[in-house]
């Protein structure tokens, strides 16, 4: 059977165009010249697929989208412009029209879009019912999760020292901040500190604080993360990476619990509970003699090692279908995932662990064809996030509507958006301008 395609259109000549052209296609189409008779049609009737010029009468293509939508949420709306502006095409994508095509436009793009259209509209690809989202911040009931659950519990209570092991984007941070809030610390002061990202020179008057005059530049006494943390839990991030010189340093805290801020003469007493973590295999350089074997000894106290995602991928469809729920709040979305979508999130490899899979969906939430994340869209999304070389120069088609809607859902945050499209801001302002935004 035929599709019913309402078509509404002011221009005599392309009315007579596209209506002859679907027809041809085996299409079976209803065309109206302005937007009295539109609205009047799809107040009696619904139509699968909508076409509509934007500017007709008094009225426009978004007020007819939004009576079609009305009519039927599922229906899908196709808006044609000559004069399409970033703004039209704003109001467009999220009144939830299904394409927008700049005019003049051949008829096979046309076509295509319409296929598109009806094909996303009666794909057999399901969409996956949401499960009911448990209350905890920390997706994942695979038997790798319940063991660090488990011990986790255990530990959470305790003043212990733990370290938390495991590839990047596994969960490591989130993990230390769970011991935190479990124990009877959670009170006070959660202290992360990215070993990493501070010079060595500066890493010691940075945890254990400095006296004014200790060196150029320190005009004040300065309060280390260790003391301003007291009472509470100093999370030390990437501790692979801290040089010798203060692998002793630390090693001594650990026994000691005092610090001597830099320039001081006493040592002060401080309580402190100490969360490590690093990405790196810790044994393996104290083998190799990169990491003090003391050193190691007194931070695995108890070792937690998170697996990395493609070895629980029983968790994936749950952690996709939380990301989705809370994207789909946050970006006001009402994105679906369908069967064939979580097939391909599940098989993927996720060198990036959870931290790539939240990335991604936050991005499909956003430009997800249809409002929906099928293979095709995981693909696709999956494929523009991996790094480009050339630093990506090339402007295609698909790309400035990708970050038209990314702009209209981060409302106009510029930063945000290049986080989600996977670019450098830079990059973003130079697109923008070639745009003319
Ligand atoms: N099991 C999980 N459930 C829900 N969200 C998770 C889970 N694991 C990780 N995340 C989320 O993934 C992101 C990355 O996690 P986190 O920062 O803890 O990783 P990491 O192991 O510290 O990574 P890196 O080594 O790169 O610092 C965070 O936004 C975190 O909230
Ligand atoms: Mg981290």
């Amino acid at each position: 059977m035929s599709e019913k395609i309402l078509l509404v259109e002011d221009d005599p000549s392309v009315r007579l165009t596209i209506v002859t052209f679907l027809e041809m296609e085996g299409y079976d189409v209803e065309a109206v010249s302005n937007t009295r008779d539109a609205l009047d049609r799809l107040s009696r009737k619904t139509y699968p697929l909508v076409i509509s010029d934007i500017y007709i009468d008094d009225r426009t293509g978004i007020d007819v989208l939004m009576a079609a939508k009305k009519a039927d949420s599922k229906a899908l709306v196709i808006l044609m412009s000559a004069r399409g502006t970033m703004e039209t095409v704003m109001v467009a994508t999220r009144n939830g029209a299904f394409d927008s095509l700049a005019k003049p436009f051949e008829l096979d793009t046309l076509l295509e879009a319409v296929k598109r259209a009806l094909d996303a509209r009666n794909s057999d690809d399901e969409e996956v019912e949401i499960e009911d989202l448990p209350e905890s911040e920390m997706i994942g009931s695979s038997a790798g999760m319940v063991e660090i659950y488990k011990t986790l519990s255990k530990v959470a209570p305790t003043d212990a020292t733990v370290i938390i092991q495991g590839e990047t984007g596994t969960g490591k941070e989130l993990i230390a901040r769970m011991i935190h809030r479990f124990s009877s610390r959670s009170q006070q002061p959660f202290v992360p500190v990215d070993c990493s990202a501070i010079p060595a020179a500066l890493l010691e008057s940075e945890l254990f604080g400095a006296m004014k005059g200790a060196f150029t530049g320190a005009e004040r006494d300065r309060i280390g993360v260790f003391e301003s943390a007291n009472k509470g839990t100093v999370f030390l991030d990437e501790i692979g990476d801290i040089d010798p010189s203060f692998q002793v340093k630390l090693l001594r805290f650990l026994q000691e619990r005092e610090i001597r801020p830099v320039g001081a003469s006493r040592e002060k007493k401080v309580d402190v509970r100490v969360i490590a973590a690093t990405n790196r295999d810790l044994q393996k350089m104290v083998d190799d003699g990169k990491f003090r074997e003391d050193l190691w000894f007194r931070l695995n106290v108890v070792r937690l090692d998170l697996p990395p995602l493609r070895e629980r991928r029983v968790d994936v469809p749950l952690l996709a279908q939380y990301f989705v729920a809370k994207y789909n709040g946050r970006y006001n979305r009402d994105v679906r995932l369908t069967e064939s979508g979580l097939r391909t999130l599940r098989d993927f490899t996720w060198p990036g662990n959870v931290r790539q899979l939240q990335h991604l969906i936050e991005r499909l939430t956003i430009l997800a064809p249809n409002d929906r994340i099928d293979s095709e869209a995981v693909h696709d999304a999956i494929s523009a996030m991996e790094p480009k070389d050339g630093g990506g120069e090339t402007l295609a088609e698909t790309e400035s509507d990708q970050i038209r809607r990314v702009l209209a859902a981060t409302g106009g945050n510029k930063s945000r958006a290049a986080a989600i499209l996977g670019i450098e801001r830079k990059t973003l302002y130079r697109k923008l301008e070639r745009m003319k935004l």
